[in-house]
């Protein structure tokens, strides 16, 4: 079969990186972009919060902003797709440029800072939507609010019943001041009031999964009160991780001291420790997705042996496409079946567990 994106994605990457997203976006808007034959596997299926995802393999929040494309992002094999991140007022973000390809490091550095056209804008679209398939929320605050609280309050009674989740994201880099919510008091604020919304938005309806996305710098205190405002109620589960700010000294790339959040390869290893933790932090029982540096079947399978019940993914699909998707998922069965697991869920936090919850 003709593979359109060994042919155009050398074509893709010599474009500005933003450019070319813009430009991918369109093709699949237009349903340029073909879809790949299904696979799908028992062994993949997660059932959680009431939901049934076809596979464990998601597309990370940031590649539809603007919630544009994702039934044909479901359909080149995603088990679900994340839309945003979105705030209650359009903004344009930062002055480009502000994304950076580091492919020497199988990276990429962005300070987009939250470019969306509001969440009036996304929720049309997604209304519109057949909703076959498992689309989630992340929802954000805009940058000249005066009271954080109350943009997640908007974010969440104006999607709660257009999306099957929602998750309120602490932890991107490039809007000042949104990480300071990740602490114990902001944190308590947030969730209860988040929560409170959602609540008076489905009255007798299902009430989507609520769930809380964090940053991989974190010191371990902020991990425990993370975890303890996690236990108490309120939340559904964690998105463990977002970009980091750190820069490892490993980074050859010229881009790497942009400012900005750095995510792709150089991110596994931070992101998975700091998911571990949250894992042992949270004694196994809240549901966690594994997110930061997935680009094989390996890679996924590490993050669900750490205990995440579902991986997300954005940088990798930058240098590898679409095709990606599918060969992480042959790959995971492959895998599961060679350790004896009949499901991903047998698996979910088998590392963790064995070495003792250390
Ligand atoms: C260009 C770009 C834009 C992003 N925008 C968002 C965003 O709006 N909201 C969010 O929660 N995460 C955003 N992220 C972070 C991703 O969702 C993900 O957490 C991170 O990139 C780690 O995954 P990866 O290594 O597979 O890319 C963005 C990432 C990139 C590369």
């Amino acid at each position: 079969m003709f593979d359109y994106y060994r042919t155009l994605g050398p074509l893709v990457r010599l474009l500005d990186p933003e450019v070319a997203h813009q430009a991918v976006v369109r093709l699949l808007k237009w349903g340029l972009v073909p879809a790949p034959g299904r696979f799908e596997h028992p062994a993949l299926e997660v059932p959680l919060w009431g939901l049934r995802f076809p596979n464990p393999v998601g597309l990370a929040a940031g590649f539809d902003k603007n919630a544009e494309t994702p039934d044909a992002m479901l359909r080149q094999g995603f088990g679900f797709v994340e839309i945003g991140t979105v705030t209650p007022r359009p903004q344009d973000g930062n002055p480009r440029p502000r994304m950076f390809r580091l492919p020497e490091d199988a990276a990429i550095v962005n300070r987009m800072g939250f470019n969306n056209q509001g969440v009036e804008r996304v929720a049309g679209r997604l209304k519109r939507r057949a909703r076959i398939g498992i689309v989630g929320a992340n929802l954000g605050m805009n940058k000249d609010t005066e009271d954080a609280a109350a943009d997640y309050e908007i974010g969440a009674a104006r999607l709660a019943r257009l999306a099957d989740y929602l998750v309120i994201n602490v932890s991107s880099p490039n809007t000042p001041g949104l990480r300071t919510l990740q602490s114990r008091g902001h944190l308590e604020e947030l969730v209860g009031r988040t929560r409170a919304a959602l609540d008076g938005a489905v009255a007798m309806g299902r009430r989507p999964p609520l769930l809380l996305k964090i940053a991989p710098d974190l010191a371990e205190a902020d991990l425990s009160d993370i975890a303890a405002v996690s236990l108490a109620g309120g939340l559904d589960g964690l998105i463990v991780s977002n970009t980091t700010v750190a820069r490892p000294d490993s980074l050859t790339s010229p881009w790497a001291k942009e400012a900005g959040g750095l995510s792709g390869a150089p991110l596994f290893e931070p992101s998975t420790k700091t998911l571990r933790r949250m894992y042992i932090l949270t004694k196994g029982k809240l549901p966690l997705v594994g997110v930061g540096g997935v680009a094989s079947g390996l890679d996924a399978y590490g993050k669900i042996r750490a205990g995440a019940s579902l991986v997300q993914l954005y940088s990798a699909l930058v240098y590898h496409g679409p095709g990606l998707v599918n060969r992480i998922k042959r790959e995971l069965v492959q895998l599961l079946h060679r350790d004896g697991f009949a499901t991903v869920a047998d698996a979910v936090g088998s590392d963790t567990r064995r070495e003792g919850w250390r």
